[in-house]
């Protein structure tokens, strides 16, 4: 009877502790994520959050201005479309209670590698083509001055000069933060559907560590894919209705 107690508190206990999420360091970050009722942005992350409130004011203006020390407007205002894509990334690395699954190994604030889907990128691309941008990397070619501050070196030039692609783009402005991801729905797309993408991305990488390759799995997988394609298409056919009005 004890044994059998104990075993049923290890498979209750094991969930919830074993699997316990953290936030990644640094850059006002909680210890792990935690429900914040009073953002102002990045409301997706709002049932668990690694973002205090107060991060989100700032971005919760359009145009943005600045973000802590870094100023979004050194080529001009960022058009409200090409700030929605930074904006939605932004909110990822502040808040997200997934980022930390993709902390860099040697500077534990940053991310890398994210699988990113590819349509989010040629539809960032397509958003931003015509706003400026200074820098290619938004993390190190800025001139940054005493009070930390951002600055530009070159002139500024339309993101479709500074970036080919959409690609291009997402794999530089961040710089390897992001990566896009060969798979057209087992990647993040910054919506309601990346915790079961990840979650499908894990069981993936846990499965083939140990090469049992379950179907049960490879069905689950097929289902979300077809779901987040229609879910895409639905977007799109209400996105040209919009236009056409
Ligand atoms: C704001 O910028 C300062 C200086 O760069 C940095 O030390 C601090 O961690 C930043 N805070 C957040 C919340 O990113
Ligand atoms: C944001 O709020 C948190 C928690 O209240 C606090 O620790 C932090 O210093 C605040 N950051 C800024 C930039 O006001
Ligand atoms: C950018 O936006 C700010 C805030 O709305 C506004 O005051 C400023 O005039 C704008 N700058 C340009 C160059 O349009």
């Amino acid at each position: 009877m004890l044994q059998f107690s104990v075993l049923l508190f290890l498979a209750v206990s094991v969930p919830s502790t074993g699997k316990r999420q953290t936030c990644l360091e640094g850059a006002g970050h909680k210890p792990t994520p935690t429900q914040e009722n009073d953002l102002q942005e990045c409301t997706l992350y709002a049932k668990s959050a690694c973002c205090f409130a107060n991060i989100t004011e700032e971005l919760a203006h359009s145009p943005v201005i600045k973000i802590n020390t870094t100023f979004w407007n050194r080529c001009g205002n960022l058009t409200k479309m090409c700030e929605t894509y930074m904006k939605k990334i932004e909110c990822f690395y502040r808040c997200s209670p997934y980022a930390a699954h993709w902390a860099d190994h040697q500077y534990a604030a940053a991310i890398s590698s994210v699988p990113i889907c590819q349509r989010f990128c040629d539809n960032w691309y397509e958003s931003c083509k015509n706003d400026l941008t200074c820098v290619s990397n938004w993390l190190t070619d800025w001139e940054i001055d005493d009070k930390r501050e951002n600055h530009c070196k070159n002139e500024c030039i339309p993101y479709s000069e500074m970036y080919a692609n959409g690609r291009e783009m997402c794999e530089t402005m961040w710089g390897d933060s992001l990566e896009v991801s060969d798979s057209s729905c087992l990647c993040l797309e910054m919506d309601e559907m990346d915790p079961k993408a990840i979650k499908l991305i894990q069981d993936r990488s846990s499965s083939s560590s140990s090469s049992s390759s379950s179907s049960s799995s490879n069905n689950e997988e097929e289902q979300f894919c077809r779901l987040r394609m229609k879910k895409i298409r639905e977007l799109e056919e209400e996105n040209k209705e919009g236009m056409e009005k």
